[in-house]
C-alpha cells in the first residue's frame, strides 16, 4: 500500500472511513481499499470471473493510489448503502407532480451520495396561466429555489454538501431570470447554472438576427431576443460571480451515442456528465502521478490500469443500487462509465513540459487517445466476455462494446486529495498553502519540494517565501528553467486553459470538467471571447472563474479552500 500524507488521512476519517452510530471511526484505509475491492470485485461472479483473483487486482490498484473511482464507490461500497454512482440527470416536465416527483427523487439521490443535474427547460414560464387553479406559474426559477433549500437539508450521504446543475434552454421565456439568478450572494448555492444553447442560436448570432423565445407549455413563439445581448448578459454575469456557464446542446447531441434513446439535455453538477433522463455514471480517474518512470510514461503500466479500470466500473455498475427504478432500468441498458484521469500537472512536471505550453497540450491530447483507445479495447473486451450493453444495436457505435461511454474528465476535488496528486487536468494552485477546510493543515507540492532538494534551492525559508502565494513566477530564489514547470492557474491564461479543454475533449466521450481561470483585471468581453472561443474548439461546455469573483463553488471540496 502507498503512504498516505496527511491531508488523504484526515480526508479519510472525516468522510470516508465507516463509523458506527456514536460517530466513531471503525476502519483503516487500508480496510477501506480492502473492503471497495472486495464488494466491487464480487460483481465477477455473475460471470464467472475469478472474484478473488480480481479482488487483488482491484485493491492493489486502490492502495496504491494508481486508480480511484468518485467518492460515492468509496464510500458506499460494501456498506448498507451500495450507491456508487457520482452523477445523476433527471427529468422535469410541466407539472406539480412532476417536479414533486424529482424534488424526492433528487433528495434519495443526494441522501446516497450523488449530485443530481435537470433540464427546467419543460417548465412553463412565469406569469404563464396555471388552467387547473386559475392562477399563474411560478417559472423555473422559483422551483429551482424549491430545489435548492431542498438539497440544504439533505447533507450527501451525510458527509458533504448536495451538488445540482440546472440548465435552462436559451429559448426559455425566463432566460433573462435564469441568467441573473445567482446575481444575489447566497441565492441557489447548493447550484451550478448552465445556459443550453443550439444551433439556431448561434445561427442567429453569426448573422446578426433575432432568436425566438417559445413558451414551452404551448409552443408559442413569445416574443424574440438579439442572441449578442444575451451572451453579454451571461458574460456579465459570469464575470461577477462564476455562473452561469454555457453548454452547447448540439454539439452534446452530435456525440450522442444512443441518439435512438432521446435527446439529451442535461448533465451532471459539474458539466462532465451529460445523461438522458434518469440516467446515472460512476466515475473513476487514473492517477497519473503513479504512470510515471525515469521521466518518461510508463506506458505498459498505464494500459493495464486503464483495462482494470473500465473492468471495475463495469463491475461498480453491476454492484450499485439506484435509489430510483428508472435509473436501474437505465443502467443496465447503457451502462455508461466515465473513466478520467488525474494528476496530469504531475505528470507534466515529471516530463519537464511546462503546463502554459503548446507541447503541454499536444502532450496532453496524445496521452488522452491513448486512454481513450485503451478504454475501448478493454470493453470492447468485455462485450465479448458478458455481452454488449442491451442499448448497443439502437446505438452509434459499431463494434460491440460493454459500455455506451467510457471516458470523462471528472474534477476529482476530494480522490486527488486522497490520491496526493494535482486535480484532474488542472494546473497547480500554489506550491504550498494551508488547507482551511481540514482544520489548516499546511500542504506542500511533493515534487517542487523533491526538485529543491535535489538542485541545492530548498530552505525553510524558502518554504515560507512560496506558502499562500498563487505564482512563485518572481521568487528570485528558484532557477528560472524550475519555475515554468510550476506555473500555477493564475500563470496560465484563459486561451490556454481552454486549448488544455479541448485537447483532452477530441478523445473523451462525455464531458470534461474544467476550470478555466481569469484574473482579477479580465473583462467581461474577455469572457465572453472565452464563450466564443470554447464554441469554436467544439467543447460541449464551458464554465469560467474569475479570480475575486463572488461565488459559492458547489465543487464539493474545491482544492483551492
Ligand atoms: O473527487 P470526487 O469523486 O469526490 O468528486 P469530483 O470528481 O470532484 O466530482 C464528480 C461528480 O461528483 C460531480 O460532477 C458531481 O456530480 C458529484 N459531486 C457531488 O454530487 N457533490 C459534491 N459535493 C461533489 C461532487
Amino acid at each position: 500500500m502507498s503512504t498516505l500524507g496527511t491531508v488523504a488521512k484526515t480526508v479519510l476519517r472525516r468522510r470516508y472511513l465507516r463509523q458506527d452510530e456514536n460517530g466513531t471511526v471503525v476502519e483503516t484505509p487500508d480496510e477501506l481499499f480492502h473492503r471497495v475491492a472486495r464488494d466491487v470485485a464480487s460483481a465477477e461472479e455473475a460471470f464467472g470471473g475469478d472474484a478473488d483473483a480480481v479482488e487483488a487486482a482491484f485493491y492493489d490498484a486502490l492502495s496504491g493510489l494508481d486508480f480511484l473511482p468518485n467518492s460515492p464507490t468509496l464510500m458506499n461500497a460494501g456498506t448498507d448503502i451500495e450507491q456508487l454512482a457520482a452523477c445523476f440527470v433527471l427529468p422535469i416536465e410541466d407539472s406539480l407532480d412532476s417536479i414533486f416527483t424529482a424534488l424526492k427523487q433528487a433528495a434519495l439521490v443526494h441522501q446516497s451520495g450523488g449530485g443530481t443535474g435537470f433540464a427546467f427547460s419543460n417548465l412553463r414560464p412565469q406569469g404563464d396561466v396555471v388552467l387547473k387553479t386559475g392562477g399563474v406559474a411560478s417559472g423555473p426559477v422559483s422551483f429551482m429555489q424549491i430545489f435548492d433549500s431542498a438539497t440544504e437539508q439533505i447533507k450527501q450521504g451525510g458527509r458533504r454538501r448536495g451538488a445540482n446543475m440546472a440548465v435552462l434552454d436559451a429559448t426559455h421565456p425566463d432566460i433573462e431570470r435564469f441568467v441573473t439568478a445567482k446575481a444575489d450572494e447566497g441565492t441557489l448555492r447548493n447550484f451550478n447554472l448552465s445556459v443550453g444553447t443550439d444551433e439556431p442560436f448561434w445561427e442567429a448570432y453569426d448573422s446578426g438576427a433575432r432568436y425566438d423565445l417559445v413558451n414551452p407549455r404551448t409552443g408559442a413563439v413569445v416574443d424574440q431576443m438579439d442572441p449578442a445581448d444575451v451572451l453579454a448578459r451571461i458574460a456579465e454575469m459570469a464575470w461577477a460571480t462564476g455562473d452561469p456557464g454555457m453548454l452547447f446542446l448540439d454539439t452534446i447531441n452530435e456525440h450522442n451515442p444512443t441518439p435512438a434513446l432521446g435527446r439529451l439535455e442535461a448533465t451532471n453538477p459539474c458539466g462532465e456528465v451529460p445523461l438522458l433522463p434518469y440516467e446515472a455514471c460512476v466515475l473513476g480517474s487514473i492517477n497519473l502521478a503513479t504512470h510515471t518512470a525515469d521521466g518518461e510514461v510508463d506506458w505498459a503500466k498505464l494500459r493495464e490500469t486503464v483495462h482494470l479500470a473500465v473492468r471495475f466500473l463495469d463491475d461498480a455498475i453491476e454492484r450499485s443500487a439506484f435509489p430510483v427504478s428508472e435509473t436501474d432500468e437505465i443502467m443496465n441498458a447503457n451502462r455508461k462509465i466515465g473513466l478520467g484521469v488525474m494528476g496530469f500537472h504531475d505528470m507534466l512536471v515529471d516530463l519537464r513540459i511546462p503546463y502554459a505550453t503548446s507541447d503541454a497540450v499536444e502532450f496532453g491530447r496524445d496521452l488522452m487517445s491513448f486512454v481513450h483507445d485503451e478504454s475501448w479495447a478493454a470493453s470492447r473486451d468485455l462485450a465479448e466476455e458478458r455481452g454488449p450493453f442491451p442499448n448497443w444495436a439502437d446505438s452509434t457505435r459499431e463494434r460491440p462494446m460493454r459500455n455506451a461511454t467510457t471516458t470523462t474528465i471528472a474534477p476529482t476535488g476530494t480522490i486527488s486529495l486522497i490520491a496526493g496528486c494535482s486535480a484532474s487536468i488542472e494546473p497547480i494552485y500554489n506550491v504550498a498553502y494551508t488547507k482551511h477546510v481540514l482544520g489548516g493543515l499546511a500542504v506542500v507540492n511533493d515534487r517542487f519540494v523533491d526538485m529543491a532538494k535535489e538542485r541545492g534551492f530548498y530552505s525553510e525559508d524558502l518554504l515560507e517565501a512560496v506558502h499562500g502565494r498563487t505564482s512563485i513566477q518572481d521568487v528570485e530564489e528558484i532557477p528560472d528553467d524550475v519555475k515554468p514547470l510550476f506555473q500555477t492557474a493564475h500563470d496560465v491564461s484563459g486561451a490556454h486553459h481552454l486549448r488544455v479543454q479541448a485537447a483532452f475533449q477530441d478523445h473523451v466521450d462525455n464531458a470534461v470538467s474544467k476550470t478555466v481561470n481569469l484574473p482579477q483585471s479580465a473583462s467581461i468581453g474577455d469572457v465572453e471571447d472565452l464563450f466564443l472561443t470554447a464554441r469554436d474548439l467544439g467543447l460541449k461546455g464551458v464554465t469560467v472563474f474569475r479570480s475575486g469573483a463572488k461565488s459559492e463553488q458547489v465543487l464539493g471540496d474545491d482544492p483551492r479552500k
